[in-house]
């Protein structure tokens, strides 16, 4: 009897994960969350509040994270959930570069992880939740019926995140793209606090070489596998 599963979906900045999450969720009829959105909803409220100045992010920020009330809520055009942040959609925003610039470090503070697993665990207790980020299926989900790993290679993760920038209208060079994921990715898998890393039980999907409709499919056969033996 087919019951309903958590599906994680972790692996390093711009592997797809977000896509496959999200295809994943609508193919099942899930609820999609973005943990990362909530990581950035927080760094974009320390720029907006002077808890980042000069490239330095004020020691008591943790102090500031009952002031930020975030909030997913389903945008009809987009077909998908924005973050709101105390009430104003920020959807766009916490995409700029500015904002990915600092996102691994405040994601480095353990009061802020606390913060934010604790609201992502509460989301996830219904079931039926598809959530990516980097430490779902150790953290936030160990129990998830189904864990996936996704990878790409540099080249193109950062073509694809380049291209994403472009089209969004940015300024922005591969270099710089290039330099962000590298620092992210080496801040997000040293970092103290639940470090970005493969779970035991989790699969892994290399999607350099797939298209969206590819890896898709290969997420829905292993869900499909899990609900038929969960
Ligand atoms: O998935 P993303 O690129 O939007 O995530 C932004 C940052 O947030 C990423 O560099 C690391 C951090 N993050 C995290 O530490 N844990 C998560 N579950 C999700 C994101």
């Amino acid at each position: 009897m087919p019951k309903s599963i958590n599906i994680a979906v972790d692996g390093y900045s711009s592997t797809g994960k977000s896509t496959l999450a999200k295809d994943l969720a609508a193919a099942l009829g899930y609820r999609y969350v973005d943990s990362g959105a909530m990581y950035r909803g927080v760094t974009l409220y320390a720029l907006k509040n002077g808890l980042i100045k000069n490239g330095r992010i004020a020691e008591n920020l943790a102090d500031y994270l009952e002031d930020m009330h975030l909030e997913f809520i389903f945008n009809r055009e987009r077909g998908a959930s924005d973050l709101h942040l105390n009430g104003e959609d920020v959807e766009e925003e916490i995409r700029e570069l500015e904002v990915a610039k600092y996102v691994s470090d405040v994601a480095s503070i353990s009061e802020v992880r606390k913060f934010l697993v604790k609201a992502q665990q509460k989301m996830a207790g219904k079931k039926e939740v598809v959530m990516d980020g980097r430490d779902i299926g150790t953290v936030v989900m160990p129990d998830a019926e189904l864990k996936i790993f996704v990878t790409a290679r540099q080249a193109v993760r950062t073509s694809r995140r380049h291209g994403e920038l472009i089209r969004r209208g940015k300024d922005v060079t591969k270099q710089e793209v290039e330099a962000n994921l590298m620092q992210r990715d080496l801040i997000d898998s040293t970092r103290e606090d639940s470090p970005l890393m493969q779970a035991e039980d989790a699969r892994l999907l290399d999607n350099s070489e797939l298209s969206l409709k590819e890896q898709l499919e290969i997420g829905l056969n292993w869900a499909k596998e899990t609900l038929a033996t969960t």
